[in-house]
């Protein structure tokens, strides 16, 4: 692309916006600003790219490309708007299989442009098969969150086969490049091959393993998207692309690390899949429970100091968010402190119980991260586990047997009093029995998240 002062200078000021976006991101109370901020300078790019651009472009191309823009936008903004917090990973996953797609059309398109130019033609073809891996394999991912393939499927062998099919494609495409071929037939193939990948890769992989899927994913769409940025030495996306591919990849690792696995375990090794899980290791805990009553809690939450609500998967899933807002208020008008202790993969999606809560505008310095909080539950009177499992589960201290040895949790067995709230005593997502319902001073008040917390916020009523 020829250089062009004013469309340089936007692009810096667009790349500038997306470094302050991402940074805006990692806090809940900025978060919106800095999409906002960032979905800008991505408008400014476009419309620099379409305005100011200064080769011979057909008005008919012009007019696609607005009409193509329409249509994008009115079906995102809709899919947007129209999205269930629930169902946010799934949006992430198509949205980003979009991203691989446009990455993977860009060097279809450009191939028999660079004919002759290894480099540009390795930078095109890595382009096509890594956006192409992110499209279909993100495509399945969305398939599994929405429930149409809920089951993994596993072919026999398919770890040896996945990885000769990723080996051949890297040859196959180092011959094109090193032969100068340019047969769109071998080009399709590749395409075809990649996409043929990206399923594969995904499939055997649970259900509940795909946040840490589309996160990679991400990081491939990134990495593609680089490359075409790299192609059209267009600075902008080039520095889009590092962007995406860079937090992906810092994302994914941080998932792995929270949850104690290696990203090995997680793409070959079945985890998460329900048939799988509960025969995974770690100790069968036996002994006996003690049930609390409503009013028991009731009265105990009313009579403490301090009272700390670990928020798990079960919230999300009963969508008590805005009950445990309101038990939280009622007990801070009567004069107990409260705080959420919040586990970096509690729920299924990367920061699912900041946004679950920050939906019902709980105040975010009552939100702390589990590093601060841990060494407040020695002097916590109550600590209230709601559809929370694994991130409490001490086996992690305890049982070096256990699939879920060495991970960080939080320790909610130290405090004063325990009271965990599910339906019933089957295990969570790493699918192990948790010694922490069996703790003396544990109590368990079984029922739906949603009904129990209101029948909770009526008995404190009437205190
Ligand atoms: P889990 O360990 O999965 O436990 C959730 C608990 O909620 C279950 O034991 C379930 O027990 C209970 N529950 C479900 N529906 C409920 C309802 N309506 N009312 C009350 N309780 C309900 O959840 P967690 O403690 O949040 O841990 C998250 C797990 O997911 C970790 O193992 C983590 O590694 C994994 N994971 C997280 C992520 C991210 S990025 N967050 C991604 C992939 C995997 P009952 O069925 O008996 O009610």
């Amino acid at each position: 692309m020829e250089y062009i002062f004013g469309l340089e200078f936007i692009y810096l000021v667009a790349s500038v916006t997306y470094i302050i976006g991402l940074k805006m991101l990692g806090h809940p109370e900025t978060a919106r600003r800095g999409n906002l901020i960032a979905a800008a300078g991505m408008t400014l790019a476009i419309l620099g790219t379409i305005f100011l651009y200064q080769g011979e472009v057909p008005t008919f191309i012009y007019i696609l490309i607005g009409v193509a823009i329409v249509i994008g936008t009115i079906i995102g903004w809709l899919k947007a708007k129209r999205v269930q917090m629930t169902a946010m990973p799934e949006l992430v996953s198509l949205f980003n299989g979009m991203g691989g797609a446009s990455a993977a059309l860009i060097g279809l398109i450009e191939f028999e442009h660079y004919h002759g130019q290894t480099l540009s033609i390795v930078t095109i073809l890595g382009g096509i098969i890594i956006g192409s891996i992110s499209f279909s394999g993100s495509m399945i991912a969305y398939g599994k969150l929405n429930g149409t393939f809920n089951k993994p499927i596993r072919l026999p062998k398919y770890n040896l086969i996945n990885n000769v099919l990723l080996l051949g494609l890297f040859v196959f495409a180092g011959y094109i490049a090193w032969t100068h071929s340019e047969s769109q037939l071998f080009l399709y193939l590749i395409f075809f091959a990649a996409l043929a990948y990206g399923i594969l890769f995904v499939v055997p992989i649970g259900g509940a393993d795909m946040p840490v899927v589309i996160s990679l994913l991400n990081s491939f769409t990134g990495l593609a998207a680089a490359l075409g940025g790299f192609l059209y030495g267009n600075m902008v996306m080039l520095t889009g692309g590092i962007l995406v591919g860079s937090a992906g990849t810092i994302l994914t690792f941080a998932m792995c690390k929270a949850m104690n696995r290696p990203l090995s375990n997680v793409i070959f090794g079945g985890f998460g899949d329900k048939d799988t899980t509960a025969a995974e290791g770690g100790s069968k805990v036996t002994g006996s429970i003690k049930k609390a009553t409503v009013s028991d809690v009731a009265i105990l939450m009313n009579y403490s100091q301090k009272v700390i609500i670990v928020p798990g998967y079960g919230l999300a899933v009963a969508q008590a968010q805005h009950a445990i807002h309101e038990l939280e208020q009622i007990l801070e008008s009567k004069g107990v402190q409260v705080k959420y202790a919040i586990h970096p993969v509690a729920g299924r999606m990367p920061g699912h119980m900041n946004v679950l809560l920050a939906e019902t505008n709980v105040e975010y310095d009552k939100l702390a991260e589990m590093e601060d909080v841990n060494p407040e539950f020695n002097s916590t009177d109550v600590v209230f586990v709601v559809g929370a499992n694994d991130v409490v589960n001490p086996a992690a201290h305890n049982d070096p047997s256990s699939p879920i040895y060495g991970m960080p949790i939080l320790d909610a067995e130290n405090a004063k009093q325990i009271i965990v709230n599910k339906r019933t005593m089957k295990p969570g997502y790493a699918g192990i029995d948790n010694e922490l319902f069996y703790n003396q001073k544990t109590s368990m008040l079984f029922g739906d998240a949603k009904g129990v917390i209101q029948e909770l916020i009526n008995e404190l009523k009437g205190m």
